[in-house]
């Protein structure tokens, strides 16, 4: 196999058009050479790239990361991020690199197991996805975020609804290390969804807590809260329930003044989230209509700035934690969003190569060939669940690997170092700019006092505590 080349999410075909010539940059919505790259890491081939980059260093959005003339060799291998604010009282260390969520029922037992026994092996978090806790995310131990979506699946009422004591007895397994309020997903934003009947087996109605062989629907909007006031209140009995472990939320940013109300609606009642993770409308599903994937939600470099911006106005990221989740497949990709404000990314389809996925994009038909994507048993019969979590635990860690050497030729001390001036972006062939000159990046309390940034101000004026809606401003 061609050795794969160290490149970042963004460097394939769909940013960076014809600038980059067809062959290994080729193929949607993964390159050959990002799937490449995450193949060598998993099966731990060399993952090396011989004699130079193969990227067109002065094309139109070619994008890189500055490093320094005094390289800093000792940064600290572990590179965690502590997770929990001052109302959490059993923070977590989490790597800077863990699985997105991805439901048991969307994939297969297998491929959970093996995704589990894969951050177990390389102690990273997995994330459950909405569809609840099943045996198979239990029984290798891994370290799990429980994501409750408006289906509330493992913790509901029979009519759907939020049960307090159903949460409480499964969010206190120590397996459990945060939880985490799924509000939308970039690959379809605002979308409820159903999963038919036939496909609701014994397995994934009890994991889900609905009955067997029925429709079993998950809402596009939450019954547990409707403003912004609500969804923290929510989320702080969340954090009670757990026993004061981490919770936090995950949307893809849709209308701006929705994010900087939940921001104020912390300010306002003095409780704050543990972590915000914005995912990018880059990202993946197992199914979705067309039209949602393709145009509706922020792509993750802008929402998560914006979430930046309003934590960091706010004089709240200090507390509360930022990830990002969007096609990041390697180090340099975790850099990137670094400097932009994230502290930790996650990944779902680059961990879903690790397993083997083949880009063959037939998620939704159950007729995965790689036995990942599918509730099969004959189709899941390849994935053989030890060696596939080595690979999971090997892509993990020579990601993590290169982040750090990242780190180290950049001059810093941690990967919190990162800022905006450290990613540049090519504007044609002859000029490039710093993040910082080409998106606003507030300072700390900015939008307290009144932002510089118009846009920013307004959005901030727009933002209503007491509701989602947008607050009329002169
Ligand atoms: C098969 C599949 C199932 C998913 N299921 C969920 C889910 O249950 N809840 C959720 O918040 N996101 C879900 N996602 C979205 C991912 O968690 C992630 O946010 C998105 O794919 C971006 O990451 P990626 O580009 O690294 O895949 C799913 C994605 C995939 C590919
Ligand atoms: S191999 Fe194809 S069907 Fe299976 S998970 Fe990958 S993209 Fe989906």
């Amino acid at each position: 196999m061609k050795s794969p080349k160290a490149q970042n999410q963004n460097q394939d075909t769909s940013t960076n058009g014809s600038s980059i010539p067809p062959g290994d940059l080729d193929g949607r919505p993964y390159s050959h050479d990002e799937r490449a790259l995450v193949y060598a890491r998993a099966k731990g081939e060399v993952d090396a790239h011989p004699f130079g980059t193969e990227l067109d260093v002065y094309a139109g959005e070619y994008e890189w990361l500055a490093h320094s003339i005094m390289p800093n060799p000792d940064v600290d291998p572990q590179m965690r991020v502590q997770v929990g604010s001052s109302q959490c009282s059993r923070p977590y260390a989490a790597s800077r690199l863990n699985i997105s969520a991805m439901s048991f029922g969307a994939l297969g037992a297998n491929a959970i197991e093996a995704l589990n026994l894969g951050a177990k092996l390389g102690d990273f978090y997995h994330d459950t996805g909405e569809g609840g806790i099943s045996p198979y995310h239990r029984r290798h131990g891994g370290d799990l975020v429980w994501e409750l979506g408006s289906g509330y699946f493992g913790c509901r009422q029979a009519d759907g609804t939020f049960d307090p004591e159903r949460f409480r007895d499964r969010a206190q397994d120590d397996q459990v290390k945060m939880t985490e309020i799924k509000l939308s997903q970039g690959a379809k934003p605002g979308h409820g969804g159903v999963l038919p009947g036939v496909k609701v087996t014994r397995e994934i109605a009890e994991t889900r807590g609905v009955p067997e062989g029925q429709d079993c629907l998950s809402p596009a909007v939450h019954s547990a809260f409707s403003t912004p006031r609500e969804l923290v209140e929510f989320a702080a009995r969340m954090r009670e329930l757990s026993g004061g472990k981490p919770v936090g939320i995950k949307l893809c940013v849709g209308l701006p003044h929705e994010l900087f109300a939940v921001v104020k609606a912390m300010l306002t009642t003095g409780i704050v989230l543990d972590f915000i993770v914005i995912d990018g409308a880059e990202g993946g599903t197992g199914a979705a209509p067309t039209e949602l994937s393709d145009r509706m939600g922020m792509p993750l470099r802008e929402g998560l700035i914006i979430a930046r911006n309003a934590l960091v106005g706010a004089g709240l990221k200090g507390q509360v934690r930022l990830a990002a989740s969007g096609k990041v497949t390697s180090g340099a990709g975790i850099a990137m969003h670094a400097a932009l404000g994230a502290d930790w990314c996650n990944a779902g389809r680059a961990f879903m190569f690790s397993l083997g996925c083949i880009q063959s994009m037939r998620c939704h038909a159950d007729t995965c060939p790689t036995g990942i994507a599918t509730q099969s048993p004959a189709r899941q019969r390849g994935l053989v669940v030890p060696e596939k979590a080595q690979r999971v635990a090997r892509f993990h860690k020579a990601t993590v690997g290169a982040l750090r050497e990242l780190t180290v030729a950049a001059g810093l001390h941690s990967v919190d170092d990162f800022k905006p001036w450290h990613l540049r972006h090519r504007i044609n062939v002859a000029e490039m700019r710093q993040m910082d000159e080409l998106y606003p990046f507030v300072r700390e309390g900015e939008l307290l006092d009144g932002a510089q940034n118009p846009t920013l101000r307004r959005w901030w004026d727009e933002a209503d505590p007491e509701s989602f809606r947008r607050r009329l401003v002169d």
